[in-house]
């Protein structure tokens, strides 16, 4: 049914686990259109109550966006993919029932963005939040300027993104970006418990939940501003030299050179 998604339905919870091991499960254009279709399929099916959205494997839950596919993009398309991931994100946001990630390892770049777009994160021990783009002369583009700041505060927000420092389960817990931390033999367990306590309570209080404490995180029109300014942001970044050193150097595995260019 997916390319890139593993769907598991049980007892009204239903796993969606990206699947691109080989790329630690980076996000291409594939797997934005595959977890849109999936949002709309548990928008649509009554059987669905919640969701957990996990990664393939032990080592990854996403390691960003897919850096090979947009290394060589115009500021255009730029524009264009930032806000289609910002559009699949807010369907995970905004959706009506609890959609919970269980992070299993790294979450960088898009991938902390996604689980960020998530009503709440538990993690692995071994996982690793971080919103590294500045390593390729970029800005996160989906979503991250703005919700990190909402989860951790200013400062930090600010902190972690232009160092690209890299936080482990124990940081990202003292810094309330995730709920719980757990074994990695535990992470789906421990998920499936609480959104089976979820899914006994009542569907529309809990839809009305999501939707007031989404409001009281960000008022609409400041958000609407903020996700569109880092569209524009993220694609002005394309013109820069620095961000074809900073992809080139990734994907040549070696240590960007910046000019600020
Ligand atoms: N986009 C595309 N490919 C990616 C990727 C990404 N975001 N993250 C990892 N991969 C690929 C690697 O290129 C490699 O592919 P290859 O085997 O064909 O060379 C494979 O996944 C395994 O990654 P590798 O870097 O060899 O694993 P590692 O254990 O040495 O390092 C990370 C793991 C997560 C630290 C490292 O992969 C990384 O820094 N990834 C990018 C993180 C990032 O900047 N994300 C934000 C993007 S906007």
């Amino acid at each position: 049914m997916y390319s890139t998604l593993i769907t598991n339905l049980n007892d009204g919870i239903l796993t969606i686990t990206v699947n691109r091991p080989d790329k630690l499960n980076a996000l291409n254009k594939n797997v934005f259109d595959d977890l849109d279709k999936a949002m709309d399929e548990v928008y649509a099916n009554s059987e669905i109550k919640s969701v957990i959205i996990t990664g393939s494997g032990t080592k990854s839950f996403v390691a960003g966006a897919d850096i090979a596919e947009f290394s060589s993009f115009k500021k255009e398309e730029a524009t264009h993919l930032s806000i289609r991931g910002q559009q699949v994100f807010f369907k995970i946001e905004n959706c009506p029932k609890p959609v919970v990630a269980a992070v299993n390892g790294f979450a960088l770049g898009g991938g902390c963005e996604l689980a960020m777009a998530c009503h709440f994160r538990i993690c692995s021990e071994n996982a690793k939040f971080g919103q590294p783009e500045v390593n390729l002369g970029l800005i996160p583009g989906y979503g991250g300027t703005q919700r990190l700041t909402q989860l951790i505060g200013k400062g930090k927000s600010m902190e972690l993104q232009m160092t690209a420092q890299i936080i482990d389960a124990n940081e990202a817990l003292q810094l309330k970006l995730v709920n719980h931390v757990t074994t990695i033999e535990n992470l789906l367990s421990k998920t499936t418990e609480i959104l089976t306590v979820i899914n006994s309570k009542a569907p529309i209080a809990i839809s009305k939940i999501i939707d007031c404490v989404n409001i009281a995180v960000v008022s609409e029109n400041n958000a609407v501003s903020g996700y569109e300014k880092e569209a524009n942001h993220f694609s002005d970044c394309f013109n820069t030299e620095d961000m074809k050193e900073g992809t080139t150097a990734f994907l040549e595995k070696r240590k960007a050179n910046f000019t600020g260019k």
